[in-house]
């Protein structure tokens, strides 16, 4: 993995910069192109539009955004699903539409006060519900969930880190307490956080045990893991093995039938939150058996996510842990990375370069 291919055709159903005012004229220093939801809906949605440049207030610092990260987070957010999401993000439309959160790029400049960072600094980090990452340029606090690029990883790389490497951290080590031994199955271990949770089980001396599809096999085999089953030709809940964690990344099997394949005190886990999830996770909650929990990353004090992201750091130092790549899209092609991004066919994670 970690190729990058990038797509030869344009995507053509996404509108060109539109803003009158500047309409012939190429971006300029006040400027900058940003991938633009002027409301909830299908990928056609979604147009690069020039907006103005914002100038780093007190504590805040200015990244030139070299690559930023496309999820099924922010296909959500596009759509507005679920629902009652919009309490959060705009009830009728965005609230901040210009979306993205995960990123990587150079700090450009910084505002009075700030200590954390200097201009030049190679940098990553993620907006979580301040969105704004799909774009030139970036203006957050210091104190926001930001990081140094580690040399071992490409932008690009660096980018998606906040997404699927921070999460799968947040459910094997905090909600599953993996340890040494433990044996895991993950569900979904050829996308973002899958791909993910297969190394840093791999890295907590776990053997693990990845679901997805045949083409997939070798790759994520070649990121750790020990045992490979191709869930469309074999029913693992059917299976004589029993697991101390079930990471089902993608919500796609359940806590019913995964409880007679986990070991009596196993956990059952998934970023993907349902009602019977729900239901699970409230009739477990006190029992000493097995339990089925989830938890929303990215609305974790920053304090505690920072934490989580130095044990990352230490592991792809390590050489433990890189971040899988699928294909990178140009800023104008964020329609088309975002109907790749819902085909959940995707490899590991995939970015936009502006
Ligand atoms: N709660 C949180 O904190 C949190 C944080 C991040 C993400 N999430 C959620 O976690 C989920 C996974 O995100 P992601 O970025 O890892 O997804 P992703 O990268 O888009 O997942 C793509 C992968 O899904 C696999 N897949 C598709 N159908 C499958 C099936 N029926 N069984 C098993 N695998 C299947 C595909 O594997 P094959 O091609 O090999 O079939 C593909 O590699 C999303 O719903 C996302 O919203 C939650």
């Amino acid at each position: 993995m970690n190729t990058a291919t990038p797509p030869t055709k344009p995507a053509t159903s996404l509108k060109a910069a539109s803003h009158s005012a500047h309409e012939g004229k190429t971006a300029q220093s006040t400027e900058m192109k940003a991938l633009f939801c002027p409301r909830y809906g299908s990928p056609d949605v979604l147009e690069v539009r020039h907006l103005p440049k914002q100038t780093p207030k007190a504590g805040q610092i200015q990244v030139r955004i070299t690559a930023s990260a496309v999820s099924q987070a922010d296909t959500m957010m596009r759509a507005g699903t679920p629902f009652f999401a919009r309490l959060m993000i705009g009830l009728t439309r965005p609230k901040h539409p210009v979306l993205g959160t995960g990123f990587a790029g150079v700090v450009e400049a910084i505002g009075e006060g700030c200590e954390r960072f200097k201009v030049g600094d190679k940098i990553y980090g993620e907006t979580a519900l301040d969105f704004g990452a799909n774009a030139e340029y970036l203006c957050l606090d210091e104190s926001s969930l930001l990081s140094h690029q580690p040399e071992q990883l490409s932008d690009a790389q660096c980018a998606p880190l906040c997404d699927g490497a921070l999460t799968a951290w947040n459910f094997l080590h905090r909600l599953g307490e993996i340890k040494a031994g433990d044996k895991v199955l993950i569900n979904g271990a050829s996308g973002s956080v899958g791909s993910a949770a297969v190394q840093i089980a791999k890295a907590a001396g776990a053997e693990v045990t990845a679901l997805c599809s045949k083409p997939n096999h070798d790759w994520v085999a070649e990121i750790g893991a020990d045992h490979l089953v191709d869930y469309r030709n074999s029913d693992i809940t059917k299976s004589d093995q029993e697991y101390d964690i079930i990471f089902d990344c993608v919500g796609k099997l359940s806590f019913g039938r995964c409880k007679k394949i986990l070991t009596p005190e196993g956990y059952y886990l998934s970023p993907v939150l349902t009602l019977q999830l729900l239901i699970n996770m409230l009739a477990t909650k006190c029992s000493k058996g097995k339990k089925a929990l989830f938890s929303a990353t990215g609305l974790l004090p920053v304090p505690q996510l920072q934490g989580y992201l130095e044990q990352l750091e230490i592991l792809i130092t390590n050489g433990q842990l890189t971040t899988a790549m699928d294909r990178e899209f140009a800023l104008e092609e964020g329609a088309e990375a975002h109907r790749y991004v819902e085909s959940m066919r995707k490899k590991g994670s995939i970015v936009l370069r502006p």
